[in-house]
This record gives C-alpha cells, structure tokens and sequence, in this order.
C-alpha cells in the first residue's frame, strides 16, 4: 500500500485491508498513517455491568495498553461510582464517565468498542444496539438468555461486521485447546461419545440464601432498568445481584450458566476447525431429550437443581450434559470408538494415555487457534478485524443444547427433532414459539418481536 493511498483510508478501512492481507499476525495501526487526524491507536471503550464479572473484565482491559477505557454504565449507584474511580486511579485523571442508561454510552461515537457483563435477559438488547451502533462487543456467556435473542445476536454482528468475543475464557487456557488438538489430530480415534459436565444445585453467591421476603428495592439500585425486559416481579434481594441466574425471570440456573463454558469446548473439540463450531458452518445437535428436578416454579430460586440432557448429534456421536449424576465427572470428556479418551476442567487434564497430557507432546499438524490472553485477543481482533477465539455464532451454537434440553425437560422430557440449519424444532411446531420469550414493554428487539 503505497503513502498516498493509506492517506485516504480511515482508521477502520485502514484495519480491515490490513486484515486481508496480513492475518497472521495482529496489526498495531501506527497513528502516522492517519495525518494530523489521528485516532491514537488504542481501541476506546465502554464497559456496561460493572458487578462481579464485570469488574473482573475491566480489570482486564484497564491492564491492556492499546485498551483505554472511556466510559462505564451500571444500574446501580454504588457499583458505577466504584467503577469510575477505579479507572479514573487507573489514568491518574478524572476522565471516566459514568452513565445510569447504557443507551447514552453506546450513542457516543468516540467508543470503538464495549465490554457487557450483564444479567442474562440484558444481554440481546444492548448487544444489539452496539453492533447497529458499529461498535464491537466483548459479552459474556451464555451468549443470550433465550435461543432466538442468541440468533438475533449473531445475525446482528454479522450485518455489521462487529467483532465479538465471548467470555469463554477456557479457549483461552492451555489445557482446554491442547485437548482439542488431540481430538482434532485423531488421538483418540473417532469420536464416539462426549461427556460435559456441569454443576448442580444453586450456589448462593451473596449469603443471603433463598428465602429473603420482598422489598422496596435499595435507593442506589434502579430496579426498574435493572428488571427491564423481564417481567416485573418485586424486588426481592434473594435473586438481585449475582443470585438473580437461579430464577428463570433473568438467568437460567447452573445448565444456562456453565454451557457457555464446558458445551463450548465440547463442540470445539467436535469442529474440525480453527474457529470450532462455525461461523459459517451451522453444526447443532439432531435430537435433544432432557430430564431434570425442578423447585417449586414460585420460588425464589427456581431453577432446575438435577439434570441429564442426551444429544445425538451428526456422524453418531452422542453428547451427555449433565448436573448431578456422579456417572459425568466436571468439565469436557471426549470418548473415542476403541475407549481412548481426554478430559479437562479448570485445573485439570487427563487422558487414557498420560503422556499427551505433556505440554511438550506433539499433537499433530492440526492447530486449534491459539490465544494466551482472551481479553488480549479481543481487542487484537478489534485492530485485525479478524475473528476472536469465540464469535457470536460459536457461541449461539455452544448455548444452543443449552435452551433446547432446557425446553425438553420443561415439555417432560420430550425429544426434540432439531433442524440446526433452519434452527426450529422439526417434531413439534408449538415448541418453536418457546424458543423466545416477550420482552415488557417498551423493551423489544424489532428482528424477533
Ligand atoms: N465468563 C465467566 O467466567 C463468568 C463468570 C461469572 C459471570 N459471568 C457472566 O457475566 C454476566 C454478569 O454476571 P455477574 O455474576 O457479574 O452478575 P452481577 O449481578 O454481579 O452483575 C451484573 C451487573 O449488571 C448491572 N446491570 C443490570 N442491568 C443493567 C443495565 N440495564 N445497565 C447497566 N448495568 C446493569 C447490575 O447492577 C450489576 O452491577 C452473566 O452473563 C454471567 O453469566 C461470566
């Protein structure tokens, strides 16, 4: 590319010609290619839900140094001053805006990009306003709350070509991909079977167990933005903060919770891809039977404590997800027709073969896509315009077994046909139009209102 022509490149045609040609390695824009009008070459941002997950992610961003953080949103008081001061300690200045409504954040021009840690029924729409918006997204997992928001989600990135990534930081951890590789280079042979393992029960994460009676809600929380597109229910602080995932209103309990996580790499492992599981390859279960132990539907937390979804999936591999039943140990386990087999978790690796769990063991030629750093690869990816670790579509697709085992153990363990091209249940019209969910009003997302 010759001077002239950089010269009449703006910054984003400039990343994404850069990422045609050079994909192997990210692209650090140098701000002289831009003249006198030079974006520096940070990639700005915005952070929305600044509690537990949040401010872990920001944390992250505010240690990068092409990142600078511009701007935080949280529907809480206390929690949006928190996080304002300590990005403002950050850059030593004063700097940092604080926004009670996320929509005046995202109507800033000057914010590239926006991190999202918010309760699952916030996820779809702020996501969406941001890629219409051209901005891209870090958003957490499970990607969307209900399964058409999630196909909203993707297809929404997609139109804009907004980068996203999702929180499924296991990508980003050694053991997680090095078992990948060794499924992806044939160690164990044709995979048969394979076995995630999630958690059971509820964990009660603010101590206040389940059983707190209704309130006023806090002066420092504005409930009524904090609900939002959920049905309004008294604030009841059992299932506010943190603890609002065990009660389907907002969150999904633990399978909702955990398939973004060990689902995720169970299809990577499946995907003989770099990117896992699309974008463009619509890969999905056949059929999805679930069975699960439910609370009493008017509790505080509701959420189902016991389940077992089994999956067939193309080319006859069967996939078990299970919370509570001791026959399906924590995390991801690939089973291979002669019994071979690999097993991860957090802070664990182990195969039938030990010596493949050696970081020095040769995989093979077949290398799953590499990041170190999943916050790093992120904003790598906003600069590349390359897609990160774990696109919106990927992670559609990881939540997807999710929301249909889900909604088979709910219809009392009926086995859905799937279609995971067309996305809707094949052996039962109703259960299509339980895929999604009504939005209170005004809240809507206008592809799938
Ligand atoms: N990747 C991981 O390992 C991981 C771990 C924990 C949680 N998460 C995910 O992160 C997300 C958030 O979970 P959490 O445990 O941090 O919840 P949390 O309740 O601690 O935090 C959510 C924050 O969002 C704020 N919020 C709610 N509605 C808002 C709105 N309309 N605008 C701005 N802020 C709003 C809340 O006030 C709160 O501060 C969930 O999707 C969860 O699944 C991911």
């Amino acid at each position: 590319m010759s001077g002239k022509q950089s010269k009449n490149l703006n910054r984003r045609q400039f990343t994404k010609a850069a990422a045609a040609t050079t994909l192997a390695a990210p692209v650090i824009v140098p701000s002289s290619v831009f003249g006198k009008d030079a974006p520096s070459n940070k990639i700005t941002m915005g952070c929305i839900g600044v509690g537990w997950q949040g401010g872990g992610n920001m944390g992250r961003f505010l240690g990068i140094d092409d990142c600078r953080v511009l701007a935080v949103s949280d529907t809480d008081k206390n929690h949006l001053r928190n996080a304002q001061n300590r990005v403002n300690r950050k850059y030593k200045n004063k700097d940092c805006k604080a926004y009670d409504d996320f929509r005046d954040l995202l109507a800033r021009k000057d914010i590239d990009a926006v991190m999202m840690a918010l309760p699952d029924h916030w996820h779809a729409i702020p996501a969406i306003i941001a890629a219409n918006s051209k901005k891209d997204v870090f958003g957490e997992k499970p990607i969307s709350h209900t399964l058409r928001e999630g196909r909203a989600m993707a297809d929404a990135m997609a139109k804009n070509k907004r980068i996203w990534q999702t929180g499924s930081w296991q990508r980003s951890v050694f053991n997680f991909r090095q078992g990948v590789e060794l499924v992806h280079n044939g160690h164990i042979g044709k995979v048969k079977r394979v076995e995630v393992g999630l958690p059971s029960g509820h964990a009660d994460f603010n101590r206040t167990g389940n059983k707190c009676p209704d309130s006023d809600p806090p002066k420092e929380l504005n409930y009524d933005m904090w609900i939002g597109p959920a049905k309004m229910e008294p604030y009841n602080r059992c299932r506010s903060h943190k603890n609002w995932r065990w009660n389907y209103n907002i969150g999904g309990g633990q399978l909702m919770d955990w398939i973004g996580h060990h689902c995720d790499i169970a299809h990577w492992g499946l995907a003989d891809t770099e990117f896992g599981i699309g974008p463009d390859d619509k890969i999905g279960p056949l059929t999805v039977e679930g069975k699960g132990d439910f609370p009493d539907p008017k509790a505080i937390w509701n959420t189902c404590t016991k389940y077992r979804i089994n999956c067939q999936y193309p080319n006859g591999v069967e996939v078990v997800i299970a919370g509570g039943h001791r026959d399906i140990g924590g995390g991801t386990k690939w089973i291979g027709e002669d019994g071979n087999w690999v097993h991860v978790n957090r802070g664990r690796f182990k195969a039938s073969n030990p010596e493949w769990t050696k970081r020095k063991f040769e995989r093979g030629s077949k290398k799953a896509y590499y990041s170190q750093d999943h916050w790093r690869n992120f904003i790598e990816c906003c600069k590349t315009r390359k897609p990160t670790i774990t696109p919106a579509e990927v992670a559609h697709r990881s939540a997807t077994p999710g929301h249909l085992g889900l909604l088979s153990m709910r219809l009392g363990g009926k086995k859905l046909n799937w279609d995971a091209k067309t996305e809707t249940v094949t052996n039962d019209k109703s259960a299509n139009g339980k895929l999604g969910k009504n939005m209170r009003a005004p809240w809507k997302i206008d592809s799938i209102a």
